[in-house]
């Protein structure tokens, strides 16, 4: 197909390109774009190719990836309390990961330009009034009215800037000591103490503690790695005037990076072998995810590892399942067999989070820990019975104290969901589900290994 021959960063134009906003003024839309394309980057292509060695590794299960963050980041919520929140939180799941699995752990944040999001409907009809839905701050406003709702492409500039300074305070986070594992104690968020999780965290943050200290005084120097934490970026490139205007080549790289994030992916809605997003991934250096929903078949996911990596190179290709706990058994084996019988290298992550959305009876968009848990639990068995291995998950959290999703230690119940629910789109882990989901994945991995 000549459409596959020749790749630029708009060569999407010219294929389907679902789930994209209808702009009212196209010289406004290509004003935005030329302004973002001369904006400084906000990664760097030595780190993406960095990451891309990392997840090389996890693909030979000598790490393991966590990724997490919110469903949609908000610009309202750019603010040092949600982002560093959301931070101790990670870098506790990592913590817990890396001392139970004995091996490193590659962290993502699901941060610093997490702001468009997918949806089921264009429109929205409320009361008589039609209007276009709520897509994400990179595109439109959530309230209900007209000057909201219609799509405005400025809000990519602010939304830019705000993946700038979210990234900018990680990262002078990072290197004040944040994420000194000498200093686990600055990840105590306020409230923990109360948490049934809290006796187990804080067993182990003293066995880490020990263990780094004994280490230390037998080698006579800083255990290494182990004051410098790294953290990357990631978020669904949906809005594809967006990312195809942060695509740049780098003096010295050979290939197109996209300098908005280390780790874009493609979402399930948008994963057509002939669309749009595939087309723009396809030529792009990064590191690439792709979520794969139990509609897909043998031969599509064949053809996305083909056509994502003809080259089968390390580190390229994630694969992201998120089946729902009710089908993984059935259908992630003849995915697994599918991509063995190609020969692909990828590295498979489950997502237990999108595949086990229901609503409540009081009428609550939720999630039901146990059956996010059970198919984190079913995966790793399948993988393992296929001569595979799950190398990650891929998680949405957030570290205030909300009640989304159901279940876990304490219980939460329909009734709880009133109390602290949040997320403008899917209902999120909190901090004590999250650190449980750490430990489950521990345990797991110990009874298989
Ligand atoms: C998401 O990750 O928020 C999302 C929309 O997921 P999916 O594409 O898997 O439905
Ligand atoms: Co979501």
């Amino acid at each position: 197909m000549t459409l596959h021959t020749s790749w630029t960063p708009a060569s999407w134009r010219n294929l389907t390109a679902l789930q994209q906003p209808a702009y009212p003024d196209q010289r406004a839309l290509a004003d935005v774009q030329h302004e973002l394309s001369r904006l400084p980057p906000l990664v760097t292509s030595s780190e993406i190719i960095a990451l891309k060695k990392q997840i090389a590794l996890a693909q030979e299960g000598k790490s393991f990836l966590l990724q997490g963050g919110d469903c949609a980041e908000n610009f309202s919520d750019c603010e040092s309390g949600m982002i560093s929140n959301r931070l101790k939180v990670l870098l506790q799941m990592s913590l817990v990961l890396v001392h139970g699995l004995r091996m490193p752990v590659v962290r993502v944040g699901r941060f610093a330009g997490q702001y468009a999001k997918p949806r089921s409907a264009d429109m929205e009809t409320k009361d008589g009034l039609t209007l276009p839905s709520y897509r994400g701050d990179f595109i439109n406003g959530p309230d209900f009215t007209e000057a909201a709702r219609i799509p405005d492409p400025r809000r990519m500039v602010k939304g830019h800037a705000r993946s700038a300074m979210t990234m900018n305070f990680v990262r002078s986070l990072i290197d004040g000591g944040f994420a000194d594992l000498h200093h686990p104690e600055y990840w105590d968020l306020g409230w923990v103490s109360q948490s049934p999780q809290s006796e187990q965290y804080r067993k182990l943050v003293q066995s880490v503690g020990d263990a780094i200290r004994f280490m230390e005084t037998i080698s006579g120097e800083q255990a290494h790695n182990v004051n410098r934490t790294e953290f990357y970026t990631s978020h669904e490139a949906l809005l594809l005037p967006y990312e195809e205007a942060v695509t740049r080549q780098v003096p010295r790289q050979t290939g197109w990076f996209n300098l908005s994030t280390h780790y874009p992916w493609i979402g399930m809605r948008t994963a057509q072998l002939d669309g749009a997003h595939v087309e723009y991934f396809r030529g792009i250096v990064n590191p690439i995810g792709v979520k794969i929903s139990a509609g897909v078949t043998d031969e599509q996911i064949k053809q996305l590892c083909d056509r994502l990596n003809p080259d089968n190179e390390p580190g390229r290709l994630t694969l992201i399942h998120r089946l729902g706990a009710s089908h993984v058994e059935t259908q992630l084996p003849r995915l697994i067999r599918a991509v063995q019988s190609a020969g692909a290298r990828v590295l498979w992550v489950c997502d237990p989070m999108h595949g086990n959305t229901e609503s409540t009876s009081n009428g609550y968009k939720t999630r039901r820990f146990g059956n996010i848990k059970s198919e984190l639990e079913q995966s790793c068995d399948v993988h393992a019975a296929e001569g595979s291995h799950l190398g990650g998950v891929h998680l949405e959290l957030t570290g205030e104290n909300v009640t989304e999703c159901l279940g876990g230690a304490r219980d939460l119940i329909e009734t709880d969901l009133e109390r602290a629910y949040l997320s403008s789109v899917d209902p999120r882990m909190n901090y004590e589900q999250s650190l449980e989901i750490a430990m489950s994945i521990v345990h797991k991995h110990r009874s298989l290994a």
